[in-house]
């Protein structure tokens, strides 16, 4: 039996998919899984509560800078709906986190250098001891370079559109296509365009169009890949 742990980074645009997809694979071989945007959107939620966003949606950065250090993020364990929740100075703020509200304001503040230096910190600590999958923008770029298996996400942003707007209307929200697809371009804009660890596929990265396949063949190209990738790196 080979127990040794390799590091998966799963990368790509916004509602693409990648959460579902990392998750699914650290159930199948027994990995712990982060969410590393729901990192940055407990951080922005944090801004909300806390009046740090003006009338214009413009988010005070110095203000967010000053409050890092009495901001906490961290993960409660997948509880009865296999769901794994995120807490904001120990409150569990799962729901919240995935509002419009937070949505519209997430990209502005990870464009924030020192945001992205505190969550890269704890992101990289969380992989310490391998055996993890961790979805984002900046993992196999940034948190985690050295990553055996790096997947790189991608999906046309009507499509992406569409899912994101199915999956908030089962969840009762109400919102147009129009806003989510306007959300899903702009946030992938400022993404792809920021200065610090912009979203970009990592050179040793693999592609994964998963536009026209379904949910099971998804995991199989990519239970594949990562039995190969555990074979190269730890035989
Ligand atoms: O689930 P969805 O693809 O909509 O986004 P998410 O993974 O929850 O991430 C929300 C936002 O956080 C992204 O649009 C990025 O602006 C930011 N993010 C980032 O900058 N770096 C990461 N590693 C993860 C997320």
């Amino acid at each position: 039996m080979n127990n040794k742990k390799i590091i998966v980074a799963i990368d790509g645009f916004s509602s693409s998919g990648k959460s579902t997809m990392a998750r699914e694979l650290a159930k199948r071989v027994g990995y712990v899984y982060v969410d590393s945007g729901a990192m940055y959107r407990a951080v922005t939620l944090y801004a909300l509560r806390h009046g740090m966003v003006n009338a214009d949606h413009a988010v005070n950065r110095k203000e967010l800078v000053a409050a890092l250090p009495s901001i906490h993020v961290s993960f409660q364990p997948a509880g009865a709906d296999g769901v794994q929740h995120t807490l904001l100075n120990g409150e569990d703020v799962e729901k919240g986190i995935r509002d419009m509200q937070v949505s519209a304001l997430v990209s502005p503040v990870a464009e924030i250098p020192e945001v992205r230096e505190r969550l890269v910190d704890l992101q990289k600590k969380f992989g310490e001891h391998k055996g993890i999958v961790m979805d984002g923008r900046d993992i196999g770029t940034t948190v985690f370079p050295n990553a055996e298996l790096k997947i790189f996400v991608c999906a046309s942003p009507e499509e992406r559109a569409r899912r994101r707007l199915k999956e908030m209307q089962e969840k009762g929200e109400n919102v147009s296509y129009d806003e989510v697809y306007n959300n899903v371009v702009e946030r992938d804009r400022i993404d792809t365009t920021r200065e610090v660890s912009p979203l970009r596929k990592a050179a040793d990265a693999i592609e994964l169009d998963n536009g026209d396949m379904t949910r099971e063949q998804q995991m199989d190209r990519l239970l594949s890949h990562f039995d190969e990738a555990l074979k190269k790196n730890c035989p």
